[in-house]
């Protein structure tokens, strides 16, 4: 099946279509830079102008960077307050014409990753960690998603928010070296580890392409590996959770 998937990060707001059957980009890819500030309107404006620019008119999954219950955002850490309580997958539904699913941008990645990337065919527990704006998480058990672990928010054993110690943004601002950064990943890692076992690491986002260059700070137990689709993964895993709520009807 053909869906445009879409993947709303802090930075910018991307989207293809995919085929859901392989996984493979159908379209290019285009970029939109996120709106500021990120209200449920302007970024419904930049949904519809992906929308227009790959002439689409089908159904469309978005990964969206906040805890999403049925539909409904819970949590707002880099978007606009405003989309909190607000049942996003009718509201974009409504403002475009298609049919829309939304589901979080992390779990989303997860599940492009299960299915076709790094973590296929894997048993057991896989933590998926996307780096960006924020710390996204996705935790599986025996390939079944666990939806919604807001686990980048989790504190450190020095008290501050994983987020605010270790995303893609903290990095960038703080001018941090790869191995000074490396460091404060590994700290975040650890404490996954020492709460939930994975017996697999998939890290997504940006820096996943860069893994070469702090992978010596890495020291977990358990393989610590890119997300094949590295930052694609959020649109196709969007396309994939799209097409799962369309076949339960
Ligand atoms: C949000 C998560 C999201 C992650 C990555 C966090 O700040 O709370 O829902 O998955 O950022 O975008």
């Amino acid at each position: 099946m053909k869906i445009l998937g879409i993947d709303v990060g802090g930075a910018g707001i991307k989207g293809a279509v995919i085929e859901t059957t392989t996984g493979e980009l159908l379209s290019e890819r285009i970029r939109i830079e996120s709106p500021r500030p990120a209200t449920p309107e302007a970024v419904g404006i930049t949904v519809q102008a992906l929308i227009d620019q790959h002439h689409w008119s089908g159904p469309i999954g978005i990964g969206f960077p906040a805890a999403i219950q049925h539909g409904v955002a819970r949590t707002a850490a880099n978007i606009d307050p405003a989309f909190i309580g607000l049942p996003v997958a009718d509201y974009f539904s409504r403002q475009t014409g298609c049919p829309v699913q939304v589901a979080n941008d992390a779990d989303v990645a997860g599940l492009a990753e299960m299915r076709f990337g790094a973590a296929k065919d894997t048993a057991g527990v896989v933590l998926v960690v996307t780096i960006g704006t924020g710390l996204g998480t996705a935790l599986f058990s025996d390939g079944h998603l666990l939806p919604n672990t807001e686990l980048g928010h989790i504190m450190l054993d020095n008290g501050l928010v994983a987020e605010r110690y270790a995303s893609e943004a903290v990095r960038d601002t703080q001018q941090l070296k790869w191995k000074d950064w490396g460091d404060r990943l590994n700290r975040y890692l650890v404490t996954m580890e020492k709460l939930f076992w994975p017996d697999l690491i998939v890290l997504g986002g940006g820096a996943s392409k860069k893994l070469h260059k702090f992978a010596p700070r890495i020291t977990v137990q358990a393989p610590v590996v890119p997300a094949r689709f590295l930052n694609l993964a959020g649109m196709i895993g969007a396309a994939l959770f799209a097409e799962e709520k369309l076949g339960a009807g």
